[in-house]
């Protein structure tokens, strides 16, 4: 387990994940720096689009400071074609976490760090966060153990309700449109 952090870290596969939110009725998508890293815009669209033709309601949250430069995750998705509709800046959307079946992280970590919220000694403390943790399921998608641009350690990869889906997030976007096309 992390330094001082309860709880211990869970994995799922891409394939377990992507199903249960095929059948969800409503997901939060935060994506991050690792999503730019990756380039995997583009297949997380076209997972969106699948989860959105099974009457899955979808939204992208936003963190002003996710990725490495101002408006980094909108020029991504804007990229990708996702509609703006459907891209909602963390003060409009962080209530909506707690009535979402699941909240998927993709290539993020600081701007979900609860830590932000309760930890006075950690260097984030005081940043606002986008409430995944609130979500009834947390799915985080990240190549392994590697820390954030603060790097410190994050409670919400340690939670009860989280899940991590190790991998490049292009190559689990793949895994995760296959796994759903495969149900027909
Ligand atoms: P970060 O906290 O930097 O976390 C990015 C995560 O992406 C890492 O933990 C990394 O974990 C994962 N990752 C890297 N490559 C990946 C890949 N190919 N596939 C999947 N995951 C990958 O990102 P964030 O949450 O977007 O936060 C941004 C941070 O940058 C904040 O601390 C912010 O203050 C800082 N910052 C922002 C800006 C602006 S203006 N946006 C400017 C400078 C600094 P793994 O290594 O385990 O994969």
């Amino acid at each position: 387990s992390g330094e001082g952090i309860e709880g211990t870290m869970k994995s799922v596969e891409p394939s377990d994940a992507a199903i249960s939110m095929y059948y969800g009725s409503k997901v939060i998508i935060v994506p991050g720096y690792g999503l730019a890293v990756a380039q995997a815009q583009h297949k997380l669209y076209e997972f969106v689009k699948l989860l959105q033709k099974n009457g899955v309601d979808v939204s992208f949250a936003i963190h002003p400071v996710a990725g490495r430069m101002p408006g980094h995750m909108n020029v991504l998705l804007a990229e990708a074609g996702v509609p703006y509709d459907i891209i909602h800046d963390l003060e409009d959307i962080n209530e909506e976490f707690a009535q979402a079946d699941a909240a998927i992280v993709i290539g993020a970590n600081d701007v979900v760090n609860p830590a932000a919220r309760t930890n006075k000694s950690s260097p984030i403390y005081g940043m606002p966060i986008l409430n995944v943790d609130m979500a009834q399921q947390a799915y985080v998608v990240k190549r392994g153990q590697g820390k954030g641009y603060s790097g410190v350690e994050n409670e919400l990869f340690y939670a009860d309700n989280t899940q991590m889906v190790y991998g490049d997030a292009q190559k689990v976007m793949v895994q995760m449109i296959e796994a759903v096309k495969s149900l027909g």
